[in-house]
């Protein structure tokens, strides 16, 4: 089996190599849990080490421009990435308020945006498929899924969803990387919970207290293909992202 590099340095090893080619991989975690942040290293990792171009799917509380300060904040400049064409932002966050500078409100209504009238699941995935031709990506990463598994009230339905999303990357020849909050993921009665048997690996990252110590823990909870360990690894999150801990 093929390997794709997970663009975090020692995490490669711990899964034979790298995510498995063409696959899909869930990452599950906690608000402030580094989720973000795995798939900015996957993308980037591959612009800028693989001359793999990636599609980046942002539809939580987090909008294109926050997004780009906080991977500034990271020492990355994603939007020069884009405008050479390696790397397309996708910006499908739910319909949010502006306030400008006389302070009169506004709601910005497109028809692809989450919570608009018009927002549908089918047409957010040709989006994705249309820009993953355009600029011919191999890596995506939608973050997070959690609002589409909410836009249902019928379980099946988010399992549909979740399957035809899964089907079109499959597909795509791509690798990609979904988020997911953690509660959304390990419900096991709320339906949303099967997204964690419909992708090829789960990487779940938790925060732990220890008397007055808190530690990020991620563990491999399944991978395709490799034989990993079930122990927690521990990271912590640096001004250059993500830095293992346990090797
Ligand atoms: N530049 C930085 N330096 C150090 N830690 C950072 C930096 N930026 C973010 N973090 C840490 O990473 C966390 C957010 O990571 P993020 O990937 O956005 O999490 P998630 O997407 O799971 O909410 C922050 O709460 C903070 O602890
Ligand atoms: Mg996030």
């Amino acid at each position: 089996m093929d390997r794709v590099s997970t663009g975090i340095e020692g995490l490669d090893d711990h899964i034979n190599g790298g995510y498995p080619k063409g696959r899909t991989i869930l990452v599950s975690g906690d608000p402030g849990s580094g989720k973000t942040t795995f798939g900015l290293h996957f993308l980037l990792d591959g612009i800028v080490n693989h001359k793999e171009n990636g599609v980046l799917v942002t539809l939580m509380e987090e909008p294109k421009e926050i997004l780009l300060e906080n991977a500034a904040e990271f020492g990355l400049d994603l939007a020069k990435y884009e405008s050479e064409g390696s790397l397309c932002i996708l910006d499908v966050s739910p319909v949010r308020v502006v306030v400008d500078r006389e302070m009169t409100f506004t709601i910005p209504v497109e028809g692809s945006a989450l919570g608009a009238k018009g927002f549908h699941v089918g047409e957010l995935i040709s989006l994705i498929n249309k820009k993953i031709m355009e600029i011919n990506a191999k890596r995506v990463v939608i973050d997070s899924i959690t609002p589409l598994t909410l836009s249902r009230k019928d379980p099946f339905e988010v399992r549909y969803d979740l399957n035809t999303i899964i089907g079109v990357l499959d597909a795509a020849l791509v690798t990609s990387l979904l988020t997911v909050e953690s509660e959304h993921c390990c419900e096991a009665y709320s339906g949303v919970g099967t997204v964690s048997y419909l992708t090829d690996g789960v990487i779940s990252l938790r925060t732990v207290r220890e008397g007055n110590e808190v530690r990020r823990n991620m563990e491999i909870v399944k991978m395709l293909g490799s034989a990993h360990s079930l122990k927690p690894i521990e990271y912590e999150i640096t001004n250059t992202g993500i830095q293992l801990k346990t090797r």
